[in-house]
C-alpha cells in the first residue's frame, strides 16, 4: 500500500564522478486545479489522477445515471459524434445531452440528473454530448486515470484518491469561461482530501497556486453556508446556474448541491472511452 508520499532517489556524485550514495527524499504529493481545460496540454496530465467536474450539470448527471443502473456512459465531444455512436448501438441505448441547456433535437434525453431515474437508466448505455463537460473529458485522454466528480459524490471520490501522489481537478468551465460552481467543487474536494489524510496521519499534500485559490473560494462559501445560505444559492449565482434558472431547471441545481448524496466513483476508461462504476 502506498502512503500518498512519493519516494525520490537523489544520486550524490563523488569527486571521482561515481555514484557515492543515494539519499531517499520524501517529496509531498501535489493537489492541483485546472480552471479551464484549454490552460493545460493533455500531455501535461500523463502522471496525474484527474477528477473531471462539471457540477452544472454533466458530471452530476453521469453520476446520477450510473447510480440508477446505467451500465455505462459514453461521453462525446459533439452532437454529431453522439448521433453517429447512437446509430451504431442496439435499442438499449439512450442519446442524451444538451445545447444551451436544452435537449437536442432528435435526442432521447437531455442533461438533467433527475431525468435519469432507475426506470429510464437501468441497464442502458447513455451516449452523452454536452457543451462543456464531455468536451473537458477529451482533454484528459492522456491522464494516468480519470474519475468523475461532483458535489454529490465528494466524499467517495476523496477516499478513492487518498493515496494518489499527483491529483488534478479539471474544471470544465462554461463556454470557455471559468465558472464558480466548478471552483467551489475543487476547493471542497481539496479540503476533503486533506482532512481525510490528516485524520489518517498521511501528509496532506502541497497545493499549487490554483488549488490555493479554489480552497480560499470554498472556505468563503463554507463560512456563508454555516450562516444559513444554501449551497444551491451559490450555484444559482454562478455562470452555469444563471442559465439553468432562466430556462426553468432550478431543480437540477438543487440536485447538484446535495453534498455526499451518492457514494459512487465513476471512472472513465481512456482506452474504451467508457465511464463505469
Ligand atoms: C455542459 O456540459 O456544458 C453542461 O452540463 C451544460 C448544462 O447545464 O447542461
Amino acid at each position: 500500500m502506498t502512503t500518498g508520499l512519493t519516494r525520490t532517489i537523489v544520486p550524490q556524485m563523488s569527486s571521482e564522478n561515481s555514484l557515492e550514495s543515494a539519499n531517499i527524499v520524501k517529496s509531498e504529493s501535489v493537489l492541483n486545479v485546472v480552471f479551464l481545460p484549454a490552460t493545460v496540454t493533455p500531455q501535461s496530465l500523463s502522471d496525474d489522477t484527474v477528477i473531471v467536474v462539471d457540477v452544472l450539470r454533466a458530471t452530476t448527471t453521469i453520476i446520477s445515471a450510473l447510480a440508477n443502473g446505467a451500465t455505462q456512459v459514453l461521453p462525446q465531444p459533439s452532437v454529431d459524434a453522439a448521433r453517429r455512436v447512437f446509430a451504431g448501438m442496439d435499442g438499449t441505448s439512450l442519446l442524451g445531452g444538451e445545447r444551451k441547456g436544452r435537449i437536442v433535437d432528435g435526442f432521447t434525453n437531455g442533461n438533467s440528473p433527475v431525468e435519469y431515474s432507475t426506470e429510464v437508466a437501468s441497464g442502458k448505455t447513455l451516449i452523452l454530448a454536452t457543451t462543456n463537460g464531455t468536451v473537458a473529458m477529451e482533454h484528459c485522454r492522456q491522464a494516468k486515470q480519470v474519475l468523475i466528480g461532483a458535489m454529490v459524490n465528494l466524499q467517495a471520490v476523496a477516499e478513492a484518491v487518498l493515496h494518489e501522489p499527483s491529483i488534478t481537478i479539471m474544471c470544465s468551465g462554461t463556454d470557455g469561461v471559468i465558472t464558480s460552481e466548478d471552483i467551489i467543487f475543487a476547493g471542497a474536494m481539496i479540503d476533503r482530501i486533506r482532512s481525510i489524510r490528516e485524520a489518517a496521519g498521511i501528509e496532506p499534500g502541497k497545493l499549487t497556486d490554483t488549488a490555493q485559490i479554489a480552497t480560499h473560494h470554498w472556505r468563503q462559501v463554507q463560512f456563508q453556508i454555516a450562516s444559513g445560505k444554501p449551497l444551491a444559492d451559490f450555484f444559482r449565482d454562478a455562470r452555469g446556474g444563471i442559465n439553468l434558472v432562466r430556462i426553468g431547471l432550478d431543480h437540477d441545481i438543487v440536485f447538484a448541491s446535495q453534498i455526499d448524496s451518492l457514494p459512487h466513483v465513476p471512472k472513465l476508461c481512456t482506452e474504451s472511452w467508457s465511464i463505469r462504476l
